[in-house]
């Protein structure tokens, strides 16, 4: 499967991960696009958005509040599992697209989260922020201030956390491999990292069952899931 880039993972020294909602479906949680894309017969892409939320903040809490039971009870997978051990063999840094925190939970130390996390939640009008695992016994939660509360995550038409961003951009220019694994890249800036790397000379290998819009662009594209490919991966190092 790797014959193609042998000699070039040898010298590795820094692998940065690109992670999509891809690498978290064989823990059962689904992705956006495609089969997995709609809920209730809503497009999640239209539920994940200001707009969406502002216009009915009650459904858009419910579906997170459905996301937030499936992801506390998911386990992180093989493929989460194998790219925490890699850490034992390279310098390994994790921008994942994922706010379901199964990156962390499977033992990966460096870890960015671009589009926010689950268990973050903000006050939509005051500085009010915390983590919470907890039910809330209200829909919409509220605020001690009065106002409604939402998860902190990236919303389309929001812009991702400026210093996460910078911090990514500065890993996607100095790696020498970079793994693009469960992400369709319909979603920038996210999609824009490959890019970085590329132009920096890193290595990008793509892990996908199906193209994206930039699998020509890649030395290898492995058609198969994470769960089963990424263990192979690191079998190379050991
Ligand atoms: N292993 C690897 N890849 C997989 C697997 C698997 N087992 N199952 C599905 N995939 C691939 C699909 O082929 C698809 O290309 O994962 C990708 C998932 O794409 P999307 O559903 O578009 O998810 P993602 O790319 O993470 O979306 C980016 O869009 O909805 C917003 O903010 C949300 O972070 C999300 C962003």
């Amino acid at each position: 499967m790797f014959e193609s880039i042998k000699n070039q993972i040898g010298n590795v020294k820094k692998i940065v991960f690109v992670t999509g909602a891809g690498i978290s479906q064989e823990s059962g949680i689904p992705t956006f696009r495609g089969k997995d894309g709609l809920w209730r017969n809503n497009d999640v892409m239209k539920l994940a958005t200001i707009d969406a939320f502002y216009d009915d903040p009650k459904l858009v809490w419910e579906w997170y509040n459905e996301r937030r039971h499936n992801i506390f009870s998911a386990e992180p997978n093989q493929g989460h599992k194998a790219i925490a051990e890699l850490e034992k063999f390279a310098d390994v840094v994790v921008l994942t697209q994922n706010i379901d925190g199964l990156h962390q939970k499977a033992g990966s130390r460096n870890v960015l989260e671009l589009h926010g996390s689950i268990v973050k939640i903000k006050c939509t009008v005051c500085d009010f922020n915390d983590e919470i695992m907890v039910d809330f016994s209200e829909n919409p939660p509220l605020c001690k201030c009065g106002n409604i509360l939402r998860p902190d995550v990236v919303w389309f038409g929001e812009s991702l956390p400026q210093d996460v961003w910078q911090n990514a951009i500065n890993h996607a220019n100095h790696c020498d491999l970079m793994i693009i694994v469960g992400t369709s890249l319909v979603v920038s800036p996210a999609n824009t990292l490959p890019i970085y790397a590329k132009q920096n000379n890193a290595t990008l290998i793509e892990i996908n069952p199906e193209n994206t819009e930039m699998s020509l662009d890649m030395d290898l594209a492995i058609r198969d899931t994470s769960a089963k490919v990424l263990p192979e991966f690191v079998s190379l190092f050991k």
